[in-house]
């Protein structure tokens, strides 16, 4: 049927007359703003988490604050949503939260001994001057290669560069490494991932690396001026990996990635990546000997979180960012254009008896909306449907019941639950099942984020546990808590903020 422009208007209510005013003023009939497509508009990718603008992500490298700014790298393949390339992206935020992408940090140079990739590694400030320390990668023959996992034939040195500026947007590579080769007598699975820190007596750097069959390690090195080390010997080892004749060291743990080590309110602290986790040690540094000795572990998350980075912020707080892996196969994230997400800084310090308390940094609450609090009755599970993805939930438990649990729902469906079953004293979340820990004085008892397809959770300030959920929609996923059996449990909900339009795609 045509529709004549008079009736048209008609229709609408309006007056002829008064269409000529309103068409110069302002539309008479609201223009559905066009759907966003591409990664701006994927519900899947978080809007309140560091992320890359488009493409692949990994590993967190070299947090520093710096003239009043925090700054933050990671790894990043600049062309595809796949691994490869690796340069160092760049982030700055003034609170940790909200984040602005700045201009790439770290680029291969062609022919250079980081031709083939700019790995991950940590900052720091020297003489005054922030200065990266990273791993370069090139190609090898076999005899020179150092990662040794049955596809790659690489060479790993260890590379500095130096800010050029304030801003720390520019950063001046030296060529030339700085430690060129592993130890002499070692036929290293690896050999990555500078970790320095200063002692009393000069600059110590920790190196991810290991040997078929021996297990993981942490190599120990020295130096004055960051530019010249010397091997001082292995900080720590680990058991022979779970297979010897297994092609990825990483994966059967005869190679460790990622370590950090440092001091939290006088108990050490050192973790690594391998086996697909960041697996963590509490113990004591005999500084004299240079040996770590373990007395607790764990895991510093139990779900899709790898290649651990913490720095010290300026008040002191020991602050650290995980790499939240995808969950879903290699084809989708392609697809989609962008993978890999940076998790919230999450606070560690050590109990009195030594071990890890984990929990968000209070920045976190820098992205809340109003509160609303509700106590949950046992056998009424509180319901809740949101035209957003991003949530906070607390729950605090005064008088525990037989469960608690959270979980989402997509009409009857269930797509994802954590469970904390104070019958059995366990935690389910996903395929991770661990002990339900006494919560840590003043944490709640679960605080979960949502974000998109990302689920940070955190159980009494003692466990972490992120997921991956692709999928949710917003508006028609219900989020439902349910305690059963007698107990007394509050729940406090914030909706989140997201930290930009466009879900950080510029
Ligand atoms: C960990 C890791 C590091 C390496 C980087 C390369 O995810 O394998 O050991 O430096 O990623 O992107």
């Amino acid at each position: 049927m045509r529709v004549h422009r008079r009736h048209f208007m008609e229709l609408l209510g309006m007056s002829v007359a008064g269409s000529a005013m309103l068409s110069r003023a302002q539309s008479p009939i609201p223009v559905p703003a066009p759907p966003v497509t591409g990664p701006a508009g994927d519900n899947d990718r978080p809007e309140y988490h560091l992320l890359a603008p488009h493409n692949w992500m990994n590993d967190p490298n070299g947090p520093i604050f710096w003239k009043g700014k925090f700054h933050m790298f990671y790894q990043l393949n600049p062309n595809a949503a796949v691994w490869g390339d690796m340069h160092w992206g760049h982030a700055v935020s003034t609170d940790m939260i909200h984040w602005r992408h700045e201009a790439i940090a770290l680029a291969p140079t062609p022919g250079g001994a980081d031709s083939e990739g700019c790995f991950s590694g940590s900052a720091v400030v020297f003489n005054g001057v922030p200065t990266i320390l990273y791993t370069g990668v090139q190609n090898a023959a076999p005899d020179k290669a150092t990662i040794r996992d049955g596809q790659n034939k690489l060479r790993e040195t260890q590379m500095i560069a130096t800010a050029d500026g304030d801003d720390i947007a520019h950063w001046v590579k030296t060529e030339t490494p700085v430690i060129a080769d592993p130890p002499a007598d070692m036929q290293v699975t690896g050999f990555r991932d500078p970790c320095p820190w200063k002692e009393d007596d000069g600059w110590y750097l920790a190196l991810g690396s290991g040997e078929r069959g021996m297990g993981g390690c942490v190599l120990l090195y020295r130096s004055q001026d960051l530019r010249h080390w010397t091997y001082v010997g292995k900080l720590a080892q680990g058991m022979p990996g779970d297979s010897p004749t297994a092609t990825d060291p990483v994966g059967s743990g005869d190679m460790w990635e990622c370590p950090d080590f440092f001091e939290v309110n006088g108990t050490h602290c050192l973790y690594y990546s391998a086996k697909g986790k960041v697996i963590l040690m509490t113990g004591d540094y005999d500084k004299a000997a240079h040996r770590f000795t373990q007395r607790h572990s764990g895991l510093l998350d139990h779900g899709s979180y790898y290649a651990a980075k913490s720095f010290v912020a300026p008040d002191g707080r020991r602050i650290v960012w995980g790499w939240i892996q995808e969950s879903r196969p290699q084809a989708e994230f392609a697809a989609a254009g962008w993978s890999g997400v940076m998790s919230l800084p999450r606070q560690l310090r050590a109990s009195a008896d030594g071990q890890l308390i984990i929990e968000p940094a209070k920045e976190v609450e820098l992205l809340r909306g109003t509160v609303v609090r509700s106590p949950l009755a046992s056998g009424t599970p509180h319901r809740r449907t949101s035209e957003t993805l991003r949530h906070e939930f607390a729950f605090n438990v005064k008088k525990h019941p037989a469960s608690l649990e959270f979980r989402l729902q997509t009409g009857g469906a269930v797509r994802w639950r954590i469970t904390l079953d104070y019958a059995t004293g366990k935690v389910r979340c996903g395929s991770a099942e661990f002990a339900l820990p006494a919560p840590v004085l003043g944490a709640a008892d679960l605080r979960i984020f949502l974000d998109g397809s990302v689920i940070e959770c955190f159980v009494g300030g003692r466990e972490a546990v992120t997921n991956r959920v692709y999928g949710l929609i917003p508006g028609a996923t219900t989020l439902v808590s349910e305690v059963k059996g007698p107990g007394s449990v509050e729940l406090s909900h914030w909706p989140l903020n997201a930290i930009s339009k466009d879900r950080l795609t510029s």
